[in-house]
This record gives structure tokens, sequence and C-alpha cells, in this order.
């Protein structure tokens, strides 16, 4: 998805259309409710709605709504297969 809307990104710009790429990480909706998500990665919805609503006045590529998501997500990419594989985290 983020590879789709990067190609987008590139290909509308010169329309004068921003893409930007919401990246909210955990979210406490009712779907998840029921479900004890960690603290300081999981987003309220009224903050997912704000982070959204702000970056169209702040157009930014990639907002990520909780700030640790992008480091945890730079340390998964970086991550070989053969470990992610052993970590058993599904
Ligand atoms: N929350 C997270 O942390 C998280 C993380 C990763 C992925 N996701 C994914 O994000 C997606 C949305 O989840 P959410 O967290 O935003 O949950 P949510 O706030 O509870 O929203 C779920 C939405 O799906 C609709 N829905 C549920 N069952 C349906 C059905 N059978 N037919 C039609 N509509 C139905 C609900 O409609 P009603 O309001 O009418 O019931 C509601 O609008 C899900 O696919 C979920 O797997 C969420």
């Amino acid at each position: 998805m983020s590879a789709y809307l990067s190609g987008l990104r590139v290909r509308l710009y010169r329309c004068g259309v921003h893409v930007i790429n919401i990246k909210p990480g955990y979210v406490k909706t009712r779907m998840v409710a029921h479900k004890k998500l960690p603290p300081y990665i999981s987003a309220s919805v009224e903050t997912v709605a704000y982070d959204i609503v702000n970056s169209y006045y702040k157009p930014k590529a990639v907002v990520y709504t909780m700030w640790l998501w992008r480091y945890i997500m730079l340390a998964t990419k970086m991550l070989p297969d053969f470990i992610f594989k052993r970590l058993n985290m599904f």
C-alpha cells in the first residue's frame, strides 16, 4: 500500500494533488475494545482524526500518529526474514 501511495503521490504531484499516507498504528476502536492494547503505541480515534485533518493543512508524505511506530517499523524493515520468522509474533 505504501509503495502504491508513493507512486500515486509522484504521478499526481503535477496535477496539484497531494497524497498522504496516514499510519495510525493500533487504534482504540470498537472492534478492538475487548483487547488489551499496548498503551504507548495505541492511539485514540480522536487523535487519529486530528492528525488526518491536520495533515491536510500541513501536507507530508507519511504521517505516523504515534511517533514510536516510525521506529518500530524501521526496526521491522531492517530485520532479516530468518530472524522475523523465529520471533513467534503471530
Ligand atoms: N483498530 C486497530 O488497531 C486496527 C489495526 C490493524 C488493522 N485494523 C483494521 O482496520 C479495519 C477497520 O477497523 P476499525 O478498528 O476501524 O474498527 P471499527 O471502528 O469497529 O470499524 C469497523 C467498521 O466496519 C463496519 N463493519 C463491521 N462488520 C461489518 C459488516 N459485516 N458489514 C459491513 N460493515 C461492517 C462497521 O460498521 P458499523 O459501524 O455499521 O457497525 C464499522 O464501520 C479492520 O479491517 C481492521 O482489521 C484495525
